[in-house]
């Protein structure tokens, strides 16, 4: 059973104040790209990962991969004790390990859709969503895909109506950066400020705050298909950005583009000062907008269409600002079933 399950970047990512259990608030807008990984799982005696292909040699084995603590999760969940829950895992990366992009949560999402097919547990979207959200605080949109308002950990999902098709060039980094880590510094550079900064922090990219706990301005059908928000710290917590949601609705990239804001992106270049230099190459070289991906080390830039995102590939890749350059395209499915077995006669 073969499952492909999509990278993502945040277009919106506003961070609130770390709370008590280490994690911090969030209002992110997720959208899904059509870089992705595909994982493929089948019956074992007992439970391994074998990993392929983009960084392969930095993906942990063992419980700490993502995808194995998601198929256990999930027959816990449905109840398969002992070894009736055993699968044989194997990851093809192509997205990039520890690059903000969610590739670990990608396979997490990917393991869950294809061990639910497997066991032919019946788990619906929604129990899956509840599954992946405590695998980690992305899985959830890996499993739902396209753009997505996230809030809590990132967790609790609504489904954007976006028009349109996003042409994004992608710049790898050489190194990798811990999500913690990243976090941790966010918290230093506002404590030293005195900020606790909510809305208001460096880069939100006009965040206003979200009038009360009522829908985001999504599609109505489609949000049905997401993980339903509790009461939401509406008012107090970081705001989604109204702007951001109208460009996406309306299909203007030139908007969203000038719309894109990371608070986690003053950390990230604190921490790896040369992707200052990555930024600017991009948009001197005509980007409708630039941000480093969730906690980095990726660079991203929106680009008119698929043309000038062609150009824009060539010429990052000659600039010498960055390991690899790629192209992709969003908004991506979730995770999805690409190849399964034929049933038996
Ligand atoms: O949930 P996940 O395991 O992907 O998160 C990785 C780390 O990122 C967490 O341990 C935490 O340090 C940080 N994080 C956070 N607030 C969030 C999401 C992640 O502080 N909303």
């Amino acid at each position: 059973m073969t499952v492909r399950a999509p990278a993502k970047i945040n277009l919106q990512l506003a961070v609130g104040p770390r709370r008590a259990d280490g994690y911090h608030d969030l209002v992110t807008v997720f959208h899904a790209i059509s870089l992705s990984d595909e994982v493929t799982v089948a019956p074992a005696a007992s439970a391994r990962v074998t990993v392929s292909g983009e960084g392969a040699g930095r993906v942990p084995g063992g419980n700490d991969n993502l995808a194995l603590r998601a198929a256990a999760a999930l027959a816990r969940a449905a109840g398969l004790d002992g070894g009736a829950g055993a699968v044989e895992i194997t990851i093809r990366k192509r997205i990039p390990v520890a690059a903000g992009l969610a590739g670990g949560s990608a396979d997490a999402a990917a393991a869950l859709v294809a061990c639910n097919e497997l066991w032919k547990t019946g788990l619906s979207q929604r129990e899956l969503c509840e599954v992946a959200a405590g695998v980690g605080s992305d899985v959830a949109f890996a499993l739902l895909g396209g753009t997505a308002v996230g809030r809590g950990r990132g967790e609790r999902l609504t489904a954007v109506l976006a028009s349109g098709e996003y042409h994004w060039v992608l710049a790898f980094a050489d190194g990798q950066l811990s999500t913690p880590l990243v976090y941790e510094t966010l918290d230093r550079q506002r404590a030293a400020r005195g900020d606790r900064g909510p809305g208001n922090a460096v880069g939100s990219g006009g965040s206003v705050p979200v009038p009360g706990p009522g829908p985001d301005p999504a599609s109505p059908g489609a949000a049905a298909a997401a993980v339903p928000e509790g009461s939401g710290a509406a008012g107090s917590g970081p705001g989604l950005n109204a702007e951001l949601m109208t460009a996406l609705r309306s299909g203007d990239p030139a908007a969203v583009g000038r719309e894109l804001g990371n608070d986690l992106q003053p950390a990230a270049l604190s921490l790896v000062p040369g992707l200052r230099k990555t930024l600017a190459a991009g948009l001197e070289l005509g980007a409708l907008g630039a941000l480093v991906a969730g906690s980095g080390p990726t660079c991203v830039f929106l680009a008119a269409d698929a043309g000038r995102a062609l150009d824009l590939a060539v010429s990052l890749s000659g600039a010498g600002v960055c390991r690899a350059v790629a192209r992709a395209t969003g908004p991506a499915p979730g995770a999805a079933v690409i190849d399964a077995p034929s049933a038996a006669p």
